[in-house]
């Protein structure tokens, strides 16, 4: 059994059970209370027992982790009154990434794989405008067309509102002001940094899974100050970071310790107007990622900012002092103190009210996934620096870092784009009609398997070609893959 995971100490020494930990949890609070530094102590340990972590850092306060913290007063007060007898100051292993790839190795996803749903909400789509989206895709896809990068998304978007009436028959109507609206969207997302966002080298999850020599997990960070700016791309990027990890992993039912855990801070950036049908989708990842061995733990200053729906499936809670000001305050209060198993010996209304910083009610889930009875308890210090690192101590971690080189220059193969775009200077036939073709053999013809003329049947030579698209891992596997996550991510929708 992995040693149990020590976070803080109430009438008795609480422990988050690392076979419990994918059963996720919630970590809320008002600001200035301690949430923060509860995620880094949770993430150290969880770094210590050899899983590795995903955390955004919105406030750029977390990166901290990576360094040895310093004795002070305060400190020395926290560890006294925690009898902490050989407290022993460490950082973590930690990868930095950044969206915009300034503050750590670039992050990137392709159109393909992000889908057109999610794209959909990036893009503040309307219903009728996403259905267009979709039919894009689909035609895309029909005609073996990559999707990787914005401008690929562009020029499909211009080729097939140009060839609007060729396509009707088989696809349905596709309305000039639909493809304007989406193409307006996407310039929006080009000017927020979307561009560096889209495109390959794409993400490999595995990257996200490492240990270290010592066996610790590695604490990887996103740079998210930025990024706050633009929640919806926040938002929609760390939504697609958790489906894809869903498709991705195997099932590994209820393992001895999580194989990744995911922290979401400022969660409520992640919920807010988000459409019913996502927010329902989210909520089944949540339920079923568990199985996968992950564990997912939301922060957020009020437990109300969360869908009932996933706050029903955090187990592990610590709860810092909310204000009780006006009457939304007081409903928060009783919100959270509800959620609770109750204690016979502390009122938890109360009690959440007049918390101290770094002071919680703390309820984890017991051996046989029962919440334990809440607690007053004193959150451990962390073994790491609180607060942010310099500037030059990052760019230090980033050129050390086991991904250092990976990802810093874009590729741009020849996907959509240049495809359009040579078929339109040799003036061959812009289209290939619905239902016959493609015009000129595709850049993938040459490879065993994949001459096959497409994904329309399923005839034998369409799923060799399926199985060899998957075994390259190549963008074309990406966008069958992007096929089972566009099912499970709104294919209910039409
Ligand atoms: N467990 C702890 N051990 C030692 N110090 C702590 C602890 N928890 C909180 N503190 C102190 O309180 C400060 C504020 O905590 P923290 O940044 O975690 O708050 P927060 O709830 O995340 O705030 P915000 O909502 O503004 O992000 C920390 O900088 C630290 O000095
Ligand atoms: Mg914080």
């Amino acid at each position: 059994m992995v040693e149990p995971l020590f976070i803080g100490q109430g009438s008795s020494p609480l422990y988050l059970l690392p076979q419990m930990a994918n059963r996720h949890g919630l970590v809320a609070g008002a600001t200035g209370t301690g949430k923060t530094v509860t995620l880094q102590v949770m993430a150290e340990a969880f770094s210590r027992i050899g899983v590795p972590v995903f955390a955004a850092d919105i406030k750029g306060d977390l990166s901290g982790i990576s360094r040895p913290g310093t004795e002070s007063q305060k400190l020395a007060e926290r560890m006294k009154k925690l009898k902490l007898g050989n407290f022993s100051f460490a950082g973590c292993p930690v990868t930095c990434w950044d969206v915009l790839g300034e503050q750590g190795h670039p992050v990137r996803a392709t159109i393909s794989e992000m889908g057109p749903l999610l794209l959909g909400r990036l893009l503040n789509l309307n219903d009728t405008q996403e259905g267009v989206l979709t039919l894009v895709f689909k035609i895309a896809d029909d005609n073996q067309l990559l999707l990787l990068d914005l401008k690929d998304l562009q020029a499909m978007l211009q080729y097939v509102g140009d060839h609007a009436k060729d396509f009707q028959t088989q696809y349905g109507n596709i309305s000039a002001a639909s493809i304007g609206a989406i193409q307006r969207g996407l310039l929006t997302i080009q000017q927020q940094g979307g561009e560096k966002f889209f495109g390959e080298p794409a993400l490999n999850l595995d990257d996200l899974m490492q240990t270290d020599s010592q066996g610790h997990g590695v604490v990887n960070i996103l740079a998210a100050d930025k990024l706050n700016e633009s929640p919806k791309l926040y938002a929609t990027f760390l939504l697609w970071l958790l489906t894809s990890l869903f498709e991705q992993l195997p099932e590994v039912g209820d393992p001895e310790k999580p194989k990744l855990v995911f922290f979401f801070d400022e969660a409520h950036l992640l919920f807010s107007d988000l459409p019913k049908i996502i927010e329902d989708k989210v909520v089944q990842v949540v339920r079923l990622i568990r199985s996968k061995g992950v564990g997912v733990y939301f922060v957020t200053q009020n437990p109300l900012d969360i869908p009932q729906t996933v706050l029903g499936q955090l187990g592990n809670r610590v709860q810092h002092a909310l204000r009780a000001f006006t009457p939304q305050d007081q409903k928060a209060v009783k919100a959270a103190a509800e959620t609770f198993r109750s204690n016979p010996k502390l009122d938890v209304g109360k009690a959440i009210t007049e918390l101290e910083v770094g002071e919680a009610l703390i309820s984890f889930l017991d051996e046989q996934g029962t919440p334990g009875i809440v607690q007053r308890a004193l959150v451990c210090p962390p073994h790491s620096q609180i607060g942010p690192i310099t500037a030059e101590q990052r760019q230090e971690l980033i050129k050390n870092s086991v991904v250092a080189g990976v990802y810093e220059n874009a590729v741009d193969r020849e996907s959509a784009f240049e495809v359009l775009r040579s078929r339109a200077g040799q003036n061959a036939p812009a289209t290939t009609a619905p239902g016959q073709a493609p015009a000129s053999p595709p850049w993938y013809a040459n490879i065993p398997g994949m001459s096959g003329s497409g994904r329309r049947g399923d005839n034998l030579a369409d799923a060799m070609a399926k199985s060899a698209a998957r075994a390259m891992g190549s963008s074309l596997g990406r966008q069958i893959v992007r096929g089972v996550l566009g099912s499970l991510l709104g294919g209910s929708k039409r």
